[in-house]
């Protein structure tokens, strides 16, 4: 591999790559790096690198002339050669990408400054821009060294061992179980026995499962991305038993007052498959309580006897995971009674969420969402709404509005129970 590095600090890379596994590597030409440094291609008497944007704004632009020069001036080597542009806005580098990445014979990188490059040199010459991460840095120097790194570890040879980059973490999507070397026993820790057993079958049994562990607690959205066995998939749920839900949040049904579709001002009448289906999400995604809040005496008292049906009537022997979910319920007259007895539970009034189908201004999003609740220990309260969605006077009462759930197309027209259970999935699902 021909790693060709373009940058206005060429002296940034003299000692990066002298050192351990990638000094060796270049040593045994198992890899080669050339850097190039993009003021030798000015040819102006002030070898100038950088102008000022315009439009104006703050900050510099490396100037597209030098750049081209020397990306001309890079021979590419072989067909399978390929120009990065380091930047922010890229693709976000992985392990998967450092895979791809070591199937070429050659690699031009390219180095920004300032604010970046002439938006031309991307047009012109860059086959894939990529970013080391959600954070800005001074230069693509750092970007580029962390580039060429994880590349690097899968060429044939570089590491020693060709099978040893699949062994560490993110091989199938799983971060690597723990590491123990001598002494044994350290500061009153000892090394877990299995590992003193020389029974390899067991110890890579046991190794599959901390790797398993340490990807549920610390990287759950890896485990989407692999492969489970039965074994794997068995531990999992058993994590899950253990790993109570660390968040407060409670879900209410509003039956008034909503819209019709006139936009008026209306009370519906509850909907059986809604309650029973909203209790069950509730149920699977670990809500404290469900309040079915409805203003007419009748409609509470039939629902009872439905809730009554499954909690203890006949229904209960029939299906005892009914009755899971419908436990949940609590049955109210109006939002406030729900607000109050959140708040007789938990010593503090739940912050307000309003769901609805209407894009507004100032909706949360579900990563933020998300974010508050699980680093909050005070309640939150979701609404979901019955009709035409819920009425003004309550989203003025809020905290905050969600975005609404939206699919691949302009319908959205989802029921009820439909976005009740996508929305609770997309805050916790695990
Ligand atoms: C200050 S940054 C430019 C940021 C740019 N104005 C923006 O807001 O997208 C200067 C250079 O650092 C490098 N850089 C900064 N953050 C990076 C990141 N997260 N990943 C890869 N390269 C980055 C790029 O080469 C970039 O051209």
């Amino acid at each position: 591999m021909i790693y060709e590095i373009l940058t206005i600090f060429p002296e940034f890379f003299k000692s990066v790559f002298s050192f351990g596994v990638l000094g060796r590597a270049e040593e045994n030409g198992l890899i080669k790096i050339n850097i190039h440094d993009i003021r030798r291609f000015t040819s102006d008497t002030h070898r100038k690198v950088d102008d000022k944007p315009y439009g104006g704004g703050s900050g510099m632009v490396l100037k597209p002339d030098p750049l081209s020069s020397v990306l001309e001036a890079v021979k590419r080597t072989s067909k399978k050669s390929l120009v990065i542009l380091t930047s922010p806005q890229g693709e976000t580098f992985s392990d998967k990408i450092a895979r791809e990445l070591s199937q070429y014979e050659q690699l031009i990188l390219i180095s920004g400054r300032y604010e970046g490059v002439d938006e031309r040199i991307r047009e012109l010459y860059v086959d894939r821009e990529i970013s080391i991460g959600d954070y800005v840095l001074t230069g693509g120097e750092y970007a580029v060294s962390i580039i060429i790194d994880a590349v690097s570890r899968f060429i044939p040879g570089v590491l020693g061992n060709e099978s040893s980059p699949y062994d560490d973490s993110f091989r199938e999507g799983l971060l690597e179980h723990p590491h123990y070397t001598r002494p044994e026993s350290f500061m009153g820790k000892t090394v877990p026995q299995i590992l003193l057993s020389g029974n390899h079958k067991e110890i890579e049994k046991w190794r599959r499962g901390e790797s398993i562990k340490r990807t549920f607690y610390r990287r759950p959205d890896l485990l989407d991305r692999t492969r489970l066995t039965i074994e794997d998939v068995k531990l999992i749920n058993e994590l899950k038993k253990d790993a109570s839900p660390s968040f407060n949040v409670y879900i209410a049904l509003i039956h008034y007052p909503v819209y019709n579709k006139d936009l008026k001002v209306i009370t519906t009448a509850f909907t059986n498959l809604d309650v029973h289906d909203i209790a069950r999400a509730g149920r699977t995604y670990g809500v404290k309580g469900f309040f079915l809040v409805h203003p007419v005496i009748e409609q509470r008292e039939l629902v009872n006897k439905v809730i009554w049906h499954w909690t203890e009537g006949p229904g209960l022997s029939y299906n005892p995971t009914r009755n899971e979910a419908l436990d949940l319920v609590r049955i109210k007259s109006s939002l406030d009674e729900a607000l109050e007895e959140i708040e007789k539970i938990e010593g503090s009034k739940p912050k307000v969420i309003v769901t609805d189908a209407r894009p507004r201004e100032n909706m949360i999003g579900y990563v933020e969402l998300k974010e508050r609740i699980f680093s909050e220990e005070e309640p939150y309260l979701l609404l979901f709404g019955t009709g035409w969605g819920i009425a003004e006077e309550v989203i003025d009462r809020a905290d905050y509005l969600l975005k609404p759930v939206e699919g691949a197309t302009d319908y959205n027209h989802l029921s009820v129970r439909s976005a009740a259970a996508i929305i609770l999935d997309r805050l916790f699902s695990r």
